[in-house]
């Protein structure tokens, strides 16, 4: 296509929702889900942690402090308990009410767009949590529409043995070393680097050899300008209206 804005020829990036849109509503609920996709979102990207008894729920943080009205670590809650709890409040009063979403409720529910699924177990261990994602992977995905993605490798390389067919994405901060070689070790199927390490040359390199590209987070718009401009498969964004905006795509 053509981005008169831009003045590029480029291929769109896919538009993936942060947390769902989470620049304006509660981040990782059905509502910033919900609305991710009315603003223009072809996918989510959301945080999955292990209540006490092994459901996956979908929460950034190993804590509930920061974006429920509770606290303490999830890892000590039951489902039951976790069903209580408000997710929404934190983020404003007409949010009240959201509830912490199982993530079999989010593959059922938001079934048709790209899911990127983050396990969030670099900080903390959660036994079990590999062979319980692919089993419900397996249940409810369209597996060429779902990729997992973690900062920890070991973990993405586990998912790999397990389901070999399971598409996993390998979170960086810093750009490892060889970073081609690195990822085709992990059997990796997408880099999914910071935007603030994306070069085109990189991204090039990587689709050479079939490697796709997810950056993250992009929000202002000369970052989202320069991501187009690099050429990656994926944005995850807060805003997909401004990514919507610049691409064009009303
Ligand atoms: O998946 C990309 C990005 O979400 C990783 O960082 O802390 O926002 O989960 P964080
Ligand atoms: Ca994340």
């Amino acid at each position: 296509f053509i981005s008169e804005k831009l003045g590029l020829v480029c291929l769109n990036p896919m538009i993936i929702g942060h947390r769902g849109a989470s620049a304006y509503a509660p981040e990782n609920t059905f509502s910033a889900f919900k609305l991710a996709q009315k603003l223009g979102c072809h996918g989510l990207e959301f945080d999955v942690q292990l209540t006490r008894d092994g459901v996956p729920i979908v929460i950034h943080d190993e804590t509930l402090d920061r974006t429920t009205n509770h606290v303490g670590q999830v890892s000590n809650f039951l489902w039951k308990e976790i069903q209580l709890i408000d997710a929404g409040l934190w983020k404003g009063e007409q949010w009240r009410g959201e509830r912490i979403p199982a993530l079999e409720d989010v593959l059922t529910e938001c079934k048709g767009m790209y899911l990127n699924i983050e396990l969030k177990n670099s900080k903390i261990a959660y036994p079990g949590l590999e062979e319980t994602i692919v089993r419900l992977i397996e249940r409810y995905c369209d597996i060429g529409n779902v990729i997992v993605s973690s900062f920890n490798h070991s973990s993405l390389q586990q998912i790999k043995k397990l389901a070999p067919h399971i598409q996993t994405g390998v979170l960086y901060e810093r750009q490892p070393k060889d970073a081609v070689s690195y990822i085709k070790n992990l059997g990796g199927t997408a880099a999914h680097p910071n935007f603030r390490f994306v070069k085109k040359e990189q991204v090039d390199a990587f689709h050479q050899e079939g490697i796709s590209v997810s950056t993250w987070t992009v929000n202002s718009l000369r970052d989202l300008k320069a991501a187009i401009r690099s050429g990656v498969d994926r944005i995850i964004t807060n805003y997909p209206d401004r990514l919507r905006d610049l691409l064009q795509l009303t």
